[in-house]
């Protein structure tokens, strides 16, 4: 069974969204149409995102809901119909005779806790703020007075967060200009991105960044505006469920008592990785819901899988077949200059391996290999292997190690054990874990 890209995808939409039924003529009451949609001449009829919506502005909330925004109306989560937006953020109606949004984001800014995770919204040259969806107090204020030197009238913006950008940072665009904000610095830099659509609205996403144009979108690089791969993409497709759309349709989901991981592992950053096929998916993303990426998206040179990856001293050593290959991580995980190398003359062991972890503050690899787990100290050089200790199973899927002591990953279940000491003493099988939607967004 594979992990497949595209039916996750659907079930991830699925599980966040809100259900809700999906009517189109809902409200009788609702008398003020929206002037940009009629359907067959009914002027009550609410804006519908399957139709192919340019939207005004695409952001999260501090739940982790996403709202889209169109002209008076917004739709909350991936799926469900259109509702009017100031039933949701009431206080945007005050000033409703603009009837819509330019441009929102979610502020990423930990250092101030007034700002960190509201949500902002651009209305001409003011700016809203709102946390819990209520109006924060002194807002609505120019945009000038919060974000210096950013203009008004914008058409998309978007949270860049430290790591992705080099500081905590937010984008703005307007035509085809992107005004890069840091947030500490209050300083702003103006670029002109002419190879990317002009955005209406800009979304981060798991650690990706979307622009999206009419009823379509294109991935970029936050730093650097390039494309990679194959865009423009229907909206429709990806971030909303619409019949007839949808790269899962004619796929089923993955069930969880199917489920099966290649590889897991913490990085010292504290972000949380499963593999499975050629797929990755951060484990730690609760808010915002998982996501399976292609493992080449993030590690380049990794199109095939991997077999084993542990995490040290800031590095990822991912294990495939008898090579390794060392990531430093940076903004962005960097192949190491020299690698892939040989795993024998890196780790002193012949692969294929099949999991491997290191313990908090350790120096020693546990790499385990058929029945047996070697040890390799780290800060020894060469390293050689200990020799082998037999495991309690015949052959292991993935393996990690964290405070609360190792788990150990077979087929759809997972085990845990104190320490490596205590799981290759252990006699005793203990109960089993299963894999539920909550970790690996699998169906039950
Ligand atoms: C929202 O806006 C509509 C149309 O402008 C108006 O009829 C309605 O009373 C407003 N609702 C709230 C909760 O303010
Ligand atoms: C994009 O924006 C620029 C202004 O920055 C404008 O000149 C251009 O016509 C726009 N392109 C499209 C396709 O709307
Ligand atoms: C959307 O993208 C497709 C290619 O995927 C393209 O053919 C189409 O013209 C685009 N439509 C709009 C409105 O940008």
């Amino acid at each position: 069974m594979k992990l497949l890209l595209p039916a996750l995808c659907l079930c991830l939409a699925l599980a966040t969204s809100h259900a809700a039924p999906m009517h189109h003529e809902m409200m009788a009451d609702h008398h003020h149409g929206p002037p940009e949609h009629e359907h067959d001449g009914h002027h009550e009829a609410l804006p519908d995102r399957c139709d192919g919506i340019e939207f005004d502005a695409i952001v999260p909330d501090e739940k982790g809901t996403t709202f889209f925004f169109k002209g008076d109306h917004l739709w909350e989560g991936f799926n469900g119909p259109a509702k009017l937006s100031n039933g949701t953020f009431k206080e945007l109606d005050e000033y409703h005779h603009l009837g819509h949004v330019d441009a929102a984001f979610r502020m990423h800014h930990k250092e101030k806790a007034d700002d960190h995770d509201h949500i902002f919204f651009f209305l001409d040259d003011k700016v809203f703020s709102f946390y819990d969806h209520k109006l924060e107090k002194g807002y609505p204020m120019d945009i000038e007075q919060k974000f210096p030197g950013v203009p008004g009238h914008l058409d998309a913006a978007v949270e860049c967060p430290n790591g992705e950008c080099s500081t905590d940072s937010v984008l703005f665009f307007k035509g085809n200009e992107v005004h890069h904000y840091d947030i500490t610095t209050k300083t702003v830099k103006k670029r002109t991105w002419s190879h990317l659509p002009n955005c209406t609205a800009a979304f981060r996403w798991l650690e990706h960044y979307y622009c999206f144009h009419g009823h379509n979108f294109t991935r970029f690089h936050p730093v650097t505006g390039v494309v990679e791969g194959s865009y423009p993409k229907d909206a429709r497709n990806y971030f909303m469920r619409c019949p007839n759309f949808g790269h899962g349709a004619g796929r089923r989901p993955i069930r969880c008592s199917e489920m099966k991981i290649d590889a897991i592992t913490t990085a010292d950053d504290g972000k949380k990785y499963a593999f499975k096929d050629k797929a990755y998916m951060r484990l730690d993303s609760h808010r915002d819901g998982k996501h399976p990426f292609p493992i080449a998206r993030a590690w380049k040179e990794l199109s095939d899988g991997v077999d084993a990856v542990f995490s040290y001293d800031n590095k990822m050593y991912m294990i495939k077949g008898d090579q390794v290959y060392i990531y430093k991580s940076a903004a962005h995980y960097v192949l190491i200059e020299g690698y892939p190398k040989p795993l024998k003359e890196e780790l002193g062991i012949e692969g294929p391996v099949e999991a491997a972890f290191v313990c908090q503050d350790h120096h020693i690899v546990h790499v385990i290999k058929g029945p047996k787990m070697y040890d390799i100290d780290l800060s020894a050089t060469p390293r050689t292997a200990s020799q082998g200790i037999s495991v309690p199973f015949p052959h292991i899927d993935a393996g990690t190690c964290g405070p609360d002591g190792i788990t150990v990953f077979v087929g759809s279940e997972f085990f845990k054990y104190e320490s490596p000491k205590t799981f290759s003493a252990s006699r005793i099988r203990p109960q089993p874990h299963k894999f539920t939607p909550e970790i690996f967004s699998c169906e039950e």
